[in-house]
């Protein structure tokens, strides 16, 4: 990876090489979460939309970096309130801050505020679109808990339509010849576009309205998703597909041993909580990783050197 500082605002844009050295960072820094690396540094987190996990973990890193942390995670408390566009908030935080962590409702937001200033970007979601460090932290699940990314059958169940995470997360595993099932109805199915994408970059894919134990027992990931009620313009239409698929602990007689079951969260009704206990269950360590993954990506975007990421 480049050592001068950068943006990273969609996974798409990211090379093997690029993923492969922030999995180097994250397993770098669960084994040294602290340090000075971000000394004298300060990075701004702007959150237009709600978050726990992402801001938290973003937070967190940082500080566990040694660095200062700025920003709002309501908007309605900044002047965007008053009027303010988000091109002149950019150019504005841009004058206070090293790097700007951003999660905003409008698709693209990420990439347009990369282009308006020369302070690295980092997205943290934008709306249906993109969310590439939850990518990471998916990423860095799935290798420690698989031991390897090359070859895997995950089963993404869900709101496979508003999901950004899921979008993120198939666009990334194109190097890893992974096998899809998609387990969705038919309101909530993959966007074409990412089907297509499936097609041309020869990843072997399966549509399933039925959240079958067949589809279970050849899983070796299964990445629950929410229903995004906040991206449905009806709210009657979110009440008709909102519980159609929930996961129990009855479910995973059938599962091979080495699955985990993923989830970005918030869980609302997708995850009966006694899976909570199953050795299946990993979707709170997977938060967890957010930490160490998000240290990776600040430091590479900020082009810091760290030691030891060729191990
Ligand atoms: N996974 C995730 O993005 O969670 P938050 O919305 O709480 O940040």
């Amino acid at each position: 990876m480049s050592s001068s500082a950068h943006s990273f605002v969609s996974i798409a844009q990211a090379s093997k090489e690029q993923i492969e050295e922030l999995l180097r960072r994250s397993a770098y820094f669960e084994q040294h979460p602290n340090s000075e690396l971000l000394k004298g540094r300060v990075v701004a987190t702007l959150f237009f939309e709600p978050s726990t996990r992402t801001r938290l973990s973003f937070e967190t890193a940082v500080n566990r970096l040694g660095g200062r942390v700025i920003g709002f995670s309501d908007a309605s408390t900044s002047s965007t309130s008053k009027g303010e566009t988000l091109n002149d908030t950019i150019k504005m935080v841009a004058n206070y801050a090293d790097l700007i962590v951003m999660r905003h409702y409008l698709e693209g937001a990420a990439q347009w505020a990369s282009e308006v200033t020369d302070v690295p970007i980092v997205n943290a979601g934008d709306g249906a679109n993109q969310h590439p460090s939850q990518t990471m932290l998916d990423l860095y699940s799935i290798l420690k808990t698989q031991g390897r990314l090359e070859g895997l059958t995950i089963t993404m169940v869900g709101d496979l339509k508003y999901g950004r995470t899921v979008h993120s997360l198939l666009q990334a595993m194109k190097f890893f010849r992974p096998k899809f099932r998609f387990v969705a109805s038919r309101e909530l199915a993959m966007p074409e576009e990412y089907l297509r994408f499936c097609r041309e970059n020869g990843i072997e894919y399966e549509e399933h309205t039925e959240f079958s134990p067949e589809v279970i027992a050849e899983s070796d990931i299964i990445y629950m998703t929410r229903v995004q009620r906040e991206r449905f313009a009806d709210p009657l239409e979110y009440e008709k597909v909102k519980d159609l698929y929930t996961l129990r602990k009855s479910m995973l007689g059938v599962a091979k041993p080495n699955l985990k079951i993923l989830h970005p969260l918030p869980r609302v009704n997708e995850i009966d909580r006694d899976v909570d206990s199953c050795p299946e269950a990993y979707y709170f360590e997977q938060a967890r990783n957010g930490v160490f993954a998000r240290q990776a990506i600040i430091t590479d975007a900020l082009g810091i050197e760290i030691p030891d990421t060729k191990h």
